[in-house]
């Protein structure tokens, strides 16, 4: 479903070339949990975010179904960005004005599509996060678990062939991190394709198969479970 054919990814620092991946070839298949391990540094947000077409590589290529992430326009990589993948990260990056349930909505608003269109099936989202009583609520009276929660939501409200997160619970106590990791389990166990970056490997442990990155090139590649 991800295809990446020898990716690589070089960054300008201060007049030095970072490698920051090297000649990745990788197959994410669909229904999969992915697992990034890897120390800092490594390479794990360059290989997310070329996935989620945040960023583009130097050479290689990289498909999402069949369809190529590289070498395409703006428009086009922002369109597939909102329409095949969801985003978590480490800060959640909600809009603090705004309350949960238009967080949530806010990427199909920014196609123009009208929030009564959109509101129930937020709302529904919500209710499936456990958060059906905090739909009005804005970021700074919630949880953190709260805070990830809405922005997994968000993450979904397009359907998104794959959902990538980033370091997820790298600001969460760890008994709120395990609720999160579950959650995402259970995601993964009613078909959403995911992919995590993380160092914690008990956190990469409920993943269906762990990939580690060293020094931006692919060291290990592990399944586990049945799938
Ligand atoms: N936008 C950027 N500009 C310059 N260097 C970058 C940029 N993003 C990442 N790097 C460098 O690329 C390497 C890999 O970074 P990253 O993918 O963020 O690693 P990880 O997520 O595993 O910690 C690091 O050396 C980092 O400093
Ligand atoms: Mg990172």
């Amino acid at each position: 479903m991800i295809e990446l054919k020898h990716a690589s990814k070089k960054y300008q620092q201060g007049g030095r070339e970072v490698h920051a991946l090297r000649d990745v070839s990788l197959n994410i298949r669909k229904g999969e949990f992915l697992s990034v391990m890897g120390p800092s540094g490594s390479g794990k947000s360059t290989l997310l975010n070329l996935i989620g077409g945040l960023d583009q590589p130097t050479s290689g290529e990289i498909f999402i179904d069949g369809r190529p992430l590289h070498g395409i326009s703006d428009d086009e990589l922002t369109l597939i960005r909102r329409r095949r993948v969801g985003f978590i990260f480490q800060f959640f990056n909600l809009l603090p004005i705004l309350s949960a349930v238009e967080n949530v909505s806010l990427p199909i608003l920014l196609e123009g599509t009208p929030f009564s269109e959109i509101r129930p099936k937020a709302v529904a989202l919500l209710e499936q996060m456990g958060l059906g009583e905090r739909v009005e609520h804005r970021p700074e009276q919630l949880s953190g678990g709260e805070m990830q929660r809405v922005a997994i939501c968000r993450a979904l409200i397009s359907n998104p062939a794959v959902l990538l997160a980033d370091e997820p619970t790298g600001n969460l106590d760890s008994h709120t991190s395990e609720e999160i990791f579950l959650l995402l389990k259970s995601l993964n166990e009613q078909g959403q394709t995911i992919v995590m970056v993380t160092h914690d490997p008990k956190a990469a442990a409920y993943g269906t198969r762990i990939i580690t990155l060293k020094d931006g090139a692919l060291s290990e590649d592990i399944s586990i479970g049945g799938k």
